[in-house]
């Protein structure tokens, strides 16, 4: 057996059921900024699938997507407590909606928060597919949920563990 054949995903959440839940956050932003530019800044690599499919489910015509990046985690699954970001947008007078994966200490969605306030924007919403509020360590919660998972380590649509299994199309759990 090769090495990544040991951790053995199981499904959580699946394909159909993620999708449907991206088409019912969609048209709830769609509702929540109905007639204003809305920017959407997508945290990398987490959400990738995530943000994918959501954005197509928001039919807002002056939405404007800008990828940033912002990780806390080193290899595995051990929080290193240190969160780093990359280079913000100009976003200045503009109402953003950050998206993430999961929402699992705080921390990273916490300093995302922090930077954007600092840069003037309008109005700051954020948006994550999953959150563990078991681990919750910042005083943080999320907008917009698409779904609460007990305190397990998942992987597949996005999720990586160490840079693995983000191609999977179900969310699933590992050993
Ligand atoms: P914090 O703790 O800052 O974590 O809220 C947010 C980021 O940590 C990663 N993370 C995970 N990644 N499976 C993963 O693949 C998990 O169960 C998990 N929990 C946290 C993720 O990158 C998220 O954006």
């Amino acid at each position: 057996m090769t090495e990544h054949n040991v951790h053995h995903p199981r499904p959580l959440i699946r394909a159909e059921r993620l999708r449907a839940r991206c088409r019912q956050m969609g048209r709830a932003i769609a509702r929540d900024y109905a007639g204003q530019d809305l920017l959407v800044v997508p945290l990398l690599g987490g959400a990738f699938c995530f943000v994918a499919d959501l954005v197509r489910e928001i039919p807002l015509p002056g939405l404007e997507l800008h990828f940033a990046s912002a990780s806390s985690y080193g290899a595995g699954t051990i929080s290193s407590g240190r969160v780093q970001l990359s280079a913000l947008p100009d976003c200045a007078g503009r109402p953003v909606l950050v998206v993430d994966d999961i929402l699992d200490t705080g921390r990273t969605l916490e300093a995302v928060c922090t930077a954007l306030t600092s840069a003037g924007i309008s109005s700051l919403r954020s948006c994550v597919l999953l959150d563990k509020p078991s681990r919750r360590i910042a005083d943080i919660s999320a907008d917009y949920v698409g779904f609460t998972i007990p305190d397990r380590f998942v992987i597949g649509y996005g999720l990586d563990y160490d840079g693995r299994y983000r191609h999977l199309p179900d969310v699933c759990v590992i050993d």
